[in-house]
């Protein structure tokens, strides 16, 4: 049977809310799935033997399968499909998202996901799709934790522990977050080998910062489940802090969350490997209006409710 795709696929974006970074040192991160954050849909081409196209406007991206040699996302894309036993010609695949690239919400995830539903379908087991996702995760990022394509598949708030199955978490009520990008671009294996130079250099100091906030992972887990939003607002202020004497936050950065507490907010901190990409502040009152505050400076932040 010739291969084919389904019509409609979508696939969940990721936002790291505590333990970035002592997540890769083995210490506990909670991360949640923003719903239905990239759809693809596909329809047929009419010249059968042309090579499968994506074309994803909100992310600059129109690439064809023809270029797996020299576009990275086409490689990414290309062998997600493979690997799913999916057409590789005869198809063009349109993609919509709100979400921003390369900014640590797991844009990569996202499509990697949403790529292996369109070949495998709505009923296939999760399991299969993370499994097809980690396949372009690792053309993207080399040696994935796969915390990204977990969330971006299952969605919900996740405990992860690397090299542990993911535990659900169900929240005593939803989460506002405002997500504010950052624009400045940012390098997650940078980000990460800069931590490991700290863990060499002054490991005593290390150690430590990476363990507390591994307990400030675990006390959010808790506030997040008591339903307490302040005090998990509280808890990722400390955790920034921790973050920024890692080395990892930047002056744009610190400035994003000093505003948001400035304004209201409960708590703000780094999203992701940080250097660039976005912070995360928890509102206190509506989160459109702290999103005006930084609408106001030019920034295009997004509001959303963190739910499981
Ligand atoms: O690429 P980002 O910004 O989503 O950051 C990934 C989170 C890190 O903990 C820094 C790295 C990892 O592999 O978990």
């Amino acid at each position: 049977m010739t291969p084919s795709l389904h019509e409609h696929a979508s696939a969940c974006a990721k936002v790291i809310l505590l333990g970035e970074h002592a997540v890769v040192h083995g210490q506990p991160a909670i991360a949640a799935g923003l719903p239905e954050a990239l759809q693809l849909r596909a329809t047929r081409l009419p010249d059968r033997s042309a090579p499968l196209r994506c074309v994803i406007p909100a992310w600059d991206l129109d690439f064809s399968l023809a270029e797996v040699s020299t576009h990275p996302v086409a490689r990414a894309c290309g062998d997600v499909i493979s690997h799913c036993d999916g057409p590789l010609t005869g198809w063009r695949i349109d993609g919509t998202t709100a979400i921003v690239a390369r900014a640590g919400l797991g844009s990569s995830a996202a499509i990697t996901v949403a790529l292996a539903r369109l070949v495998l379908g709505p009923g296939v087991a999760v399991e299969s799709v993370i499994e097809a996702s980690m396949v372009g995760e690792r053309v993207f990022h080399g040696t994935p934790s796969g915390i990204d394509s977990e969330v971006a598949a299952r969605g919900g708030v996740l405990r992860f522990v690397r090299g542990q199955p993911p535990e659900p978490l169900t929240l005593g009520r939803p989460l506002a977050l405002v997500i504010v990008p950052s624009g400045v671009v940012r390098n997650t294996a940078q980000q990460v080998a800069k931590v490991h130079h700290a863990l060499e250099r002054w490991p005593t100091v290390t150690r430590p910062l990476l363990e507390n906030l591994g307990r400030i992972a675990t006390l959010g887990q808790d506030e997040l489940l008591r339903g307490d939003v302040a005090r998990f607002g509280e808890l990722a202020t400390m955790a920034h802090g921790l973050l920024g004497a890692l080395g990892v936050s930047s002056p744009v950065l610190d400035e994003l969350c000093a505003v948001a507490r400035s304004h209201g907010a409960l708590g703000a901190k780094l999203t992701g490997a940080g250097g660039g990409g976005c912070v995360i502040a928890v509102p206190d009152g509506p989160a459109e209006t702290l999103a005006d505050v930084f609408r106001a400076r030019g920034l295009q932040p997004l509001c959303v409710e963190v739910r499981a």
